[in-house]
């Protein structure tokens, strides 16, 4: 049995049209379907470009590891740093070996459109909520080698799912990484389905869920080289979707169990998520979290974790019970099975179980979260920007031997990272017409005065994105 798919705009069925692509009658709207699993985002071309920009990356970072260093190093490195440079581009290499039989769907997939690049979406996307592949391999350490630390937190979730689930007919596992987690309660459910917005992490992982002898090294152990668990093949499979856990392709009242674990904390709007999680659950269904405490919308980002204290009187009225509600510690990326140096960071955690109450009496106000589709109502929107969140611009200089170093940066709630002058531009520009007065017509129209050529669709693509995904800017209606 498989979970059926509805659209993210009019949550109508979808049509199979062809073996890559679903449509939806009522919205027009299709989604490719890559290799095997669909793609059921607003975007699906941008985000197959990021991934695409984000796979190609991994590519070029084996050719500036030595180059930096020799950057860094005018008389050359010393011979034991050349055999850890030589050790790590090798290990880099024999990672990328290993992974590309798993990535020709994504390069088939983006076709002619890799080459083009639209200014400060290619940014968002780089650093948004999906996370990339490199960023993701340290999850395939700990969910596939047998460690310890995984063992305990899937036990802890599947004893809870045992003890707590209504039903067994089908479990969404949202942001399910290397998916460890997804195989181990597979066997639970008729259906089971692995949410992600990382295609590259799904595709990889799929590889790993049919058994595939895949051999990865991790720069945790000193990029040593591990064989990653080898499971039997489980009864069910485990299907694989990318999607956006603000916007479920699920039918609502549909889902017997939701798990979360460390997503939570990412969202930039618990609440927001929370409610799309109660939409798609059937009524009793149940919701699993682990995951660093929460921070709340619209609040100070070093102030905001949530107490375990604060988990009913959030989700309460959210339409959930509380049914389990504990602090706990978990040791997260932890290869101290694997080698001594590779001792993880102990950390807090939360761990809940909420039901959804069987008469929907959701008094949380409305989503925050929200798209914008390409409607005249869409356009006269106010954009004003989110109090306590901030996004900064920085050129930075470092004085170096023997070359000095400019690097323009862009950080978003205090994150950094290392963008293009012309991403940077875009980004100035588009915070400062966010004034809280200009509709999001009159920040298009000036944005794209002059030479800029950027897509209407994708404009709003953008706006969505740091809205939901970075939280710094919110929209009103104009006033009548
Ligand atoms: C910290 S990792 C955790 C992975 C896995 N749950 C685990 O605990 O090992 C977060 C994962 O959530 C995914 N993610 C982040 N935001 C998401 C969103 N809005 N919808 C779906 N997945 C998301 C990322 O791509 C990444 O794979």
């Amino acid at each position: 049995m498989s979970i059926d798919y509805v659209c993210i705009d009019s949550h109508q069925p979808l049509n199979q049209v062809r073996s890559d692509l679903l449509r939806c009658e009522k919205s027009g709207r299709e989604y490719p379907i890559v290799s095997g699993i669909p793609i059921i985002v607003d975007d699906p071309s941008l985000l197959l470009r990021s991934f695409h920009n984000s796979w190609k990356q991994m590519h070029s970072a084996v050719d500036t590891v030595r180059s930096d260093v020799e950057a860094l190093l005018p008389e050359g490195p010393s011979s034991r740093l050349q055999r850890r440079i030589s050790r790590e581009i090798s290990a880099r290499r024999e990672n990328l070996n290993a992974i590309s039989k798993y990535m020709i769907p994504l390069e088939r997939a983006q076709g002619d459109d890799a080459h083009i690049s639209s200014r400060g979406s290619d940014f968002l996307f780089a650093n948004g909520a999906a996370w990339s592949l490199e960023r993701m391999l340290r999850y395939f350490a700990q969910d596939w080698t047998s460690s310890p630390d995984f063992a305990s937190v899937s036990g802890l979730i599947t004893s809870t799912i045992r003890s707590h689930a209504a039903d067994r007919e089908s479990i969404a596992i949202l942001g399910a990484g290397a998916c460890g987690t997804a195989r181990a309660v597979v066997d639970m459910f008729d259906a089971t389905c692995g949410v992600d917005l990382g295609l590259a992490t799904l595709l990889l992982a799929r590889g790993v869920l049919a058994g595939d002898d895949v051999v990865l090294n991790f720069e945790a152990i000193g990029w040593k080289p591990v064989r990653l668990q080898k499971l039997a093949p489980s009864e069910r499979p485990v299907d694989l979707l990318v999607a956006d856990a603000n916007q479920l392709p699920f039918k609502t009242g549909s889902i017997s169990v939701v798990v979360t674990q460390y997503l939570m904390d990412l969202m930039m709007d618990p609440v927001a998520t929370a409610l799309e999680i109660h939409r798609v659950l059937k009524s009793d269904g149940v919701w699993v979290n682990f995951s660093n405490p929460m921070r709340l919308h619209g609040e100070p980002l070093p102030y905001g974790e949530l107490d375990i204290a604060d988990i009913p009187p959030i989700f309460e009225p959210v339409g959930f019970d509380v049914v389990r509600c504990e602090e706990t510690r978990f040791t997260l990326l932890n290869f101290a099975h694997l080698d001594p140096a590779g001792v993880g960071s102990f950390q807090k955690v939360h761990h809940t179980v909420m039901r959804k109450r069987t008469a929907d009496r959701s008094t949380s106000p409305a989503p925050r979260t929200r798209r914008l589709s390409d409607d005249p109502s869409c356009w006269a929107l106010v954009a004003h920007r989110v109090a306590a969140r901030t996004v900064e611009i920085a050129r930075v200089k470092t004085f170096s031997i023997p070359h000095d170093h400019n690097r323009i940066q862009i950080g978003v709630n205090g994150e950094f990272a290392t963008t293009s002058s012309s991403d940077a531009e875009f980004f100035d520009a588009l915070m400062s017409l966010i004034d809280g007065r200009r509709s999001l017509d009159d920040i298009y129209t000036a944005l794209t005065r002059g030479t800029s050529q950027l897509p209407r669709r994708t404009f709003l693509e953008i706006m969505s994105s740091i809205h939901n995904n970075y939280g710094v800017v919110d929209f009103r209606k104009p006033a009548a």
